[in-house]
């Protein structure tokens, strides 16, 4: 995982990390809500003057006279009426608190969202990206498209994995530098595109059937076997695979060599590019 990708994913985890603190937060003072009965700003205007009425109501004895019959004792309003009292943040309801929660909930969910689509982008890279195994495709696919009608080759080349596929003469594979790695599957090999001296993209000569860069002038046959100029060694390769009838690269296993001695394929095999 290079830089770039470590990044994203810390600002991943970040965000799906603050989203589950608003929540917990949010939560958390719900229930200190609930538990002290905290009312909103209306409930609190509300609940002073409601001792005080009552208050002036009890001071207020109804005056009686000895010719007017005694009232009616009051009786005890009904439940409904109790209700009807109450205020809607007694209940926890109030446009206030409906608001402060949708936008604790909103903001909660863009967190979420964010953070799940960075990790859903970051995934296949952490699996496939270069770095890690790719998928070349199908390998019978690969051989037509390398080997061309007038008995020239053309690298397969794959973009993501930064790699030539290539053919190799597997029956020769025991005297070469490549003896016992895991860089030969059904004929192929994968080159990485790196110049060995300096680093530079080696691009492909159609002419003379073999890689010349064009920095300093290192030059490989076909298979990536050193031929000429300042590189120090053969093109590195990549560990290959084959699964399911598909070619693997992985870009997580460099394989370096030697200049090789034994050369696995004529070079150049016509006009040199450099
Ligand atoms: S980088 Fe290729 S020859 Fe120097």
């Amino acid at each position: 995982m290079n830089v770039g990708q470590a990044v994203a994913l810390g600002i991943g985890i970040v965000a799906v990390l603050s989203s589950v603190a608003i929540f917990a937060l949010a939560w958390r003072r719900e229930q200190e809500s609930i538990a002290v009965g905290t009312l909103d700003k209306e409930a609190r205007k509300a609940a002073p003057r409601r001792p005080a009425l009552r208050a002036a109501t009890a001071t207020q004895a109804p005056t009686v006279t000895a010719d007017e019959p005694p009232a009616p004792e009051e009786k005890p309003a009904p439940k409904s009426a109790q209700v009807v009292e109450l205020s809607a943040a007694e209940y926890g309801e109030t446009r206030r608190q409906f608001l402060n929660r949708a936008t604790g909930w909103s903001f909660g969910a863009f967190l979420a969202f964010f953070g799940i689509t960075s990790l859903a982008f970051l995934w296949p890279r952490l699996q496939g990206g270069f770095g890690g195994k790719i998928d070349a495709g199908d390998i019978t696919e690969i051989k037509e498209a390398i080997f061309q009608p007038d008995g020239s080759i053309e690298p397969f080349y794959v973009a993501e994995a930064k790699t030539y596929v290539v053919p190799f003469d597997e029956s020769v594979l025991g005297s070469t530098a490549f003896a016992g790695l895991d860089v030969v599957v059904e004929g192929l090999t994968g080159l990485w595109q790196k110049c060995v001296h300096l680093g530079c993209r080696v691009p492909w000569c159609d002419s003379s059937q073999g890689f010349e860069c064009p920095c300093h002038g290192s030059k490989y046959n076909a298979a990536g076997e050193y031929e000429d100029g300042p590189a120090p060694r053969n093109l590195d390769r990549f560990a290959l695979e084959v699964v399911a009838g598909r070619l693997i690269i992985n870009t997580g296993q460099v394989r370096d060599t030697p200049r090789a001695t034994v050369k696995t394929v004529p070079y150049p095999q016509g006009v040199n590019c450099l």
